[in-house]
């Protein structure tokens, strides 16, 4: 099972995503059924580029460590490649949806829905924000990352994943 996470730049929401699935997926001890990674709709802005330090502060202070992770820009291939692109926001999935080849576009949702968080459908960006934003993004993307690790653990989304 193939998982990418998908926001606009690739350095503030989905690299805290792919954090948090990897925390949570190693908690549930799914390493190696399920590979995580993430990339940004607009990747250059800033690819190659390290995470936010904010971005990466806050998720040290959640006992992720995302330093090591470089931007990249969302590819039409990845729709080949990962059997869930879980996207931020509506701008998000429409500009990734409009990248995928005929047939794959419904492997992209909007993450919160998706895995049944109520309150928000998106993931604010907290690029104009300050720590308190960025602490409210990280709060929907663990409460989504939760979520998802569980359905994979019950195999609702996967028949490759052992009970
Ligand atoms: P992200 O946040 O999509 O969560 O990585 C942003 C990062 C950079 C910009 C906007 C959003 N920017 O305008 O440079």
């Amino acid at each position: 099972m193939k998982l990418l996470v998908v926001c606009l730049g690739n350095i503030c929401r989905s690299p805290m995503g792919e954090g948090a699935l990897r925390a949570r997926i190693a908690e549930a001890g799914l390493d190696g059924w399920v590979q995580v990674d993430s990339a940004g709709t607009s990747g250059h802005w800033h690819a190659g580029r390290g995470p936010d330090p904010r971005a990466v502060a806050c998720a040290h202070g959640h006992g992720a460590d995302i330093s090591g992770q470089r931007a990249r820009q969302l590819l039409a291939e990845d729709f080949e490649e990962y059997d869930l692109i879980l996207c931020a926001d509506g701008a998000n999935l429409r500009d990734a949806q409009a990248l995928a080849p005929a047939g794959l576009a419904t492997r992209a949702v909007l993450w919160l829905p998706w895995a049944g968080i109520t309150g928000s459908d998106v993931i604010p960006d907290p690029y104009y924000g300050d720590v308190k934003d960025f602490e409210h993004s990280w709060a929907l993307i663990d409460a989504a990352a939760q979520v998802t690790v569980r359905r994979l653990s019950r195999r609702e989304d996967s028949g490759i994943i052992p009970a």
